[in-house]
């Protein structure tokens, strides 16, 4: 083996490297695991012992000597690289747009509704998601046998000995609020609901309500019907009908439900509401008879089904980007 051929070689390799591929063909053939230097070590073992040690050492310094070519050529080509690069900018070429993402409609349309009702002197209040039995349904004045149970008797969690469930509806907030809180007052609960039904283009099995509660020594149904008119006005303009009806909530009395006309003729309707019944005041500790209040429990979905003009709630879930940058 002639260390001093293989170097010419490898000089005379080196001199047209232009590119990092080349460069990497170049560290391939020379100083990869297949490569020459490396087979010229591993034949070492068949010179005759008087040259092993000369040419072993020759061959180690050369295989040093172009490891450290190789990375000087790599920071040459790297250089060059990122100057012609920087020579090829066009300062007044028009700038790359960035695509801007934006809310999901159901958060626009919640925090429409929140800043109507703020305007109104609504506080917003939180709740969670995980309710317990006596939240949900005793102290709202549903008793444990009450067939109303079933309707919001849905995701139980197996945990003992505190029945918790997840919330059907955003009115155990009611009572959770009153039991820390004396009237007068008005508050609106925002929140995401679960039931357990079969899905339609109206129903999913989660949700959005908004709970909203006013308390104070003379509400009437006259208030109620008030703001919940500017309400309407001011999300959709005065190109809706709606209309209220009776309706049957255990935990109001008397109970109403405020349906929407669609542009096909059908009514849809978006909250269940009424006037505070006396045992909910009873259960959050406020001596009966003092005070009056309505609640209402508003579904997000489908104002925002009626405002976007969407005829399916499912869409609203289904992460689908054609849809969703329609907003
Ligand atoms: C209730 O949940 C009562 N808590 C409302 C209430 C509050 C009454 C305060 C009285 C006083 P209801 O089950 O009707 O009521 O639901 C209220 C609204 O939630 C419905 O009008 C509807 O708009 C929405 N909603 C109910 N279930 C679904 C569902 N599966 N998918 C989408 N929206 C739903």
């Amino acid at each position: 083996m002639d260390v001093n051929e293989l170097k010419k070689k490898a000089f005379t390799d080196l001199i047209q490297i232009k590119t990092l591929a080349d460069l990497e063909q170049f560290r391939i053939k020379y100083l990869g695991r297949k490569g020459e230097i490396t087979a010229a070590l591993r034949s070492l073992k068949d010179l005759p012992v008087s040259k092993r040690k000369k040419i072993g050492i020759e061959a180690n310094r050369l295989k040093n000597e172009l490891t450290k070519v190789f990375e000087k050529k790599e920071n040459e080509i790297q250089d060059t690289k990122y100057e012609t690069q920087a020579t090829k900018i066009d300062v007044t070429a028009p700038g790359i747009k960035i695509t801007r993402g934006h809310l999901h409609p159901l958060t626009q349309i919640m925090r429409k509704i929140e800043d109507i009702f703020q305007a109104m002197g609504f506080r917003i209040i939180e709740g969670p998601d995980i309710e317990t039995e006596y939240y949900n349904f005793d102290a709202l004045n549903i008793p444990k046998d009450h067939p109303a149970r079933d309707a919001w008797s849905t995701f139980w969690l197996k945990t003992k000995p505190d029945k918790l469930l997840l919330r059907p509806q955003t009115s155990p907030m009611q009572i959770r609020f009153m039991e820390k809180n004396n009237p007068p007052f008005r508050i609106i609960v925002p929140g995401r609901c679960f039931r357990y039904e079969a899905t339609d283009a109206s129903h999913f099995y989660n949700f959005y309500q908004l709970e909203g509660l006013m308390v104070d020594k003379h509400i009437s149904v006259a208030n109620f019907k008030a703001i919940i008119e500017e309400f309407l006005k001011k999300i959709f303009g005065g190109d809706i009908k709606t209309r209220i009806i009776p309706s049957y909530f255990p935990f109001v009395e008397p109970g109403f439900e405020v349906d929407m006309k669609y542009p096909s003729g059908e009514w849809l309707e978006v909250m269940g509401a009424g006037m505070v019944h006396p045992e909910v005041f009873k259960a959050a500790g406020y001596v009966p008879g003092q005070w009056q209040g309505f609640a209402f429990g508003i579904g997000i979905d489908r104002i925002a089904m009626l405002k976007y003009k969407i005829n399916d709630i499912r869409l609203l879930y289904s992460s689908d980007l054609k849809f969703l940058n329609q907003f």
